[in-house]
């Protein structure tokens, strides 16, 4: 099967890199549990010799993810920290790095307490002041690593800015995607070299699997990502490849659902007696509401956080929600909460949480697909204990 030149986003998400089993014409292409592959004689093989360098599971699922992100390749990792890790692994010490202030916990712990043991070097900075991104650059900046929206307060960066900035430096720069996912925002389009994702969340959309990757459209970052996949080794396993596989499958369909999902949640907490403040891109009141029309076009995704009067009443709300579950982890179908200062954010200093506006009253809401009704009734009578 050959996809049309011009095949259209929905399309590309499920045939692409997926052809029928060769040997059987199965549609689904199958779970390769293998550990290695038979020579058919000595120098002669079917291009697979040992499965930490190739597996044909998770070659389909790199070539779909390529293809969704409008990227040359991907390669697959067992965690999105594995990805950002196979990201950083391209640098050499002295390298300086700027990240987004308020990146994701797991990241800013592994560049602040691993990779500075290294002799890498890095500025958090608000990424989405162009101004103090600008400033940040050094002689010695190879990598600009920008998360947007950021965890948890949905701040966003301009990523056609901010391509420009780097490659006028001739630093790469790295997109952290795994909160609006490629249905909403495309940064390769937009100038970026490089993208990652946590495929943990919405790309395998079901809450049943770790995993990370990374597309790139450089050769140089090519040939340096399959280098670093194969030596490190994290790879992404050949049940882990299938079931995102799978997900990807129905990614805009639930993107589309979990949006909806998040736009309404967003504006009946923003009416709601009980709640001090409601951050989402997809409502007029939040400050980068032009970016994120420009820059996510359909939509804003089912990230969405709001904050009541106080820690206390915070964890009144959190303890009380029936339908909607506590939990880390996002972008599944089914709805989670959860607290940021005290669960996934918990490694990151009170200092920096207050200076990004993460207060100790803020709730975080990953909107699932469940009817509407339902998740307004439950958010309803949580905040109805206090
Ligand atoms: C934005 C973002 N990037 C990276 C990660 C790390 O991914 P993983 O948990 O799959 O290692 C996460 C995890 O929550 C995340 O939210």
């Amino acid at each position: 099967m050959k996809l049309a030149k011009n095949a259209r986003f929905a399309t590309i998400c499920l045939h692409a890199g997926q052809e029928p089993d060769p040997s059987t014409g199965a549609i689904i292409t199958p779970i390769f549990q293998t550990s290695t592959y038979v020579h058919e004689e000595l120098g002669k093989h079917k291009g697979f010799e040992y499965a930490r360098t190739q597996n044909p599971t998770r070659s389909a699922l790199e070539a779909n993810l390529a293809a969704i992100e409008g990227g040359k390749t991907s390669f697959a990792f067992a965690s999105g920290m594995s990805a950002v890790g196979a990201i950083a692994a391209r640098l050499s010490q002295g390298d300086h790095v700027i990240v987004t202030d308020n990146t994701y916990g797991g990241t800013f712990r592994l560049f602040d307490k691993v990779l500075t043991r290294y002799g890498l070097t890095f500025s958090y900075v608000d990424t989405s002041n162009l101004d103090e991104v600008s400033k940040a650059f050094t002689p010695a900046t190879k990598l600009v690593f920008v998360e947007t929206p950021t965890n948890p307060v949905l701040r966003l960066s301009d990523i056609a800015a901010i391509a420009d900035l780097a490659h006028k430096h001739g630093a790469v720069l790295a997109v952290d995607n795994t909160f609006a996912s490629p249905c909403l925002q495309r940064p390769i389009a937009l100038g970026a070299d490089l993208v990652m994702h946590s495929t943990t969340k919405y790309l395998n959309g079901h809450s049943d699997s770790i995993g990370g990757v990374v597309v790139a459209i450089r050769d140089e970052d090519i040939e340096w990502l399959r280098f670093i996949q194969n030596s490190a080794g994290a790879i992404l396993s050949p049940f882990d490849s299938w079931l995102v596989l799978r997900g990807t499958k129905t990614l805009p369909l639930r993107m589309k659902a979990h949006t909806a999902n998040g736009q309404a949640l967003a504006e009946f907490l923003e009416k709601h007696p009980k709640v001090t403040r409601v951050i989402y891109p997809g409502l007029d009141s939040h400050p980068q509401r032009a970016l994120a029309k420009r820059q996510m076009p359909n939509g804003c995704g089912g990230m969405l956080s709001f904050e009541v009067a106080s820690l206390e009443a915070a964890r009144k709300v959190l303890n009380r929600f029936k339908l909607m579950s506590l939990a880390e982890s996002l972008g599944g179908v089914e709805t989670l909460v959860c607290h940021p200062a005290s669960m996934t954010h918990a490694s990151v200093p009170p200092e920096r949480r207050a200076k990004i506006g993460l207060s100790d009253a803020l709730i975080r809401i990953s909107a699932g697909i469940e009817d509407i009704a339902d998740l307004t009734e439950d958010l309803s009578q949580a905040l109805s204990g206090i």
